[in-house]
């Protein structure tokens, strides 16, 4: 489909990564997954700091980070200035990150959202194009 989407998570968010995971497959979305890859506990910035390296230079690309409450890997990944991570707790929301702020990442935490609303956060986030216009003086100020 399109660009490949890279995924992230500590242990919190382990769980919720694997659901999407699913969700990619089905849906025919390309995807690495970056670990962590089991639920022992790790730190969630080491993972936040992964995913930021790798979409470094791909304007194009796309990432989803996991965390308990998405809250903490959220702060970890806009600390670098090439990220513009929303964290989401509804498909509004999801929608709004993409057509007004071009989030480039995608926050979710696990602890907090029912599978189903995640599965439709990740399915906005990744269909909604940046409306870009008056958006983009903004976005570029950031
Ligand atoms: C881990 O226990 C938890 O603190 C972390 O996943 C996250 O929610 C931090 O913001």
């Amino acid at each position: 489909m399109s660009n490949k989407i890279f995924l992230s998570s500590d242990h919190a968010g382990f769980d919720l990564k694997e659901k999407v995971k699913s969700f990619l497959t089905n849906n025919n979305f390309e995807y690495e997954d970056l670990g962590c890859s089991a639920l022992e506990p790790v730190d969630y910035p080491d993972y936040a700091k992964l995913l930021s390296k790798k979409i470094k230079g791909k304007s194009n690309s796309k990432g989803i980070l996991f965390c308990g409450t998405g809250i903490g890997i959220s702060m970890a990944a806009n600390r670098f200035s090439h990220i513009r991570a929303a964290l989401c707790t509804s498909v509004e929301m999801a929608s709004k990150s993409r057509k007004h702020n071009d989030a480039n990442v995608l926050a979710l935490g696990g602890r907090i959202l029912e599978d189903k609303l995640a599965l439709e956060i990740v399915k906005e986030f990744l269909q909604t194009e940046f409306e870009a216009g008056r958006h983009s003086l903004r976005v570029d100020k950031i």
